[in-house]
């Protein structure tokens, strides 16, 4: 891989380590269960696309708590109603992002299809009462 590559690989790596947090801080603050537990899993996916960037850097990364500070706080000013679309919109860039690296990263294809559904997911929560 390039060095180019390698960079971008090891920032799409921190951002889903990132991700893990907020979606855990998120779990923690939201009012409504059936949204806690939907981030509880997205959590969780968020991890294994971790380990999928991981396996091609083979570097450790530590997860930065910004966003995981930052969501909780949006949350109560904003509400979800606000936040979701937000939260929706990164996931749909993130997926639109990664593309790119499929043909190199076969394993990534799968990663920028979760992000879609994690957008679809998130929105859909909007639906429900
Ligand atoms: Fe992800």
């Amino acid at each position: 891989m390039t060095d180019k590559q390698r960079k971008e690989l090891l920032r799409s790596q921190q951002g889903e380590l990132d991700a893990v947090l907020m979606y855990n801080a998120l779990a923690k603050a939201v009012k409504r269960e059936p949204d806690s537990a939907t981030f509880k899993q997205l959590a969780k996916e968020e991890g294994r696309h971790a380990q999928v960037f991981h396996q091609y850097t083979q570097t450790a990364l530590q997860p930065k708590t910004l966003k995981s500070r930052l969501l909780p706080m949006l949350y109560r000013l904003l509400g979800r109603r606000l936040l979701y679309p937000l939260i929706a919109k990164g996931e749909y860039k993130a997926e639109k992002g990664y593309q790119h690296l499929i043909a190199d990263f076969a394993d990534v294809a799968s990663v920028a299809a979760d992000e879609k559904r994690h957008g679809d997911t998130v929105m859909s929560l909007l639906n429900e009462q």
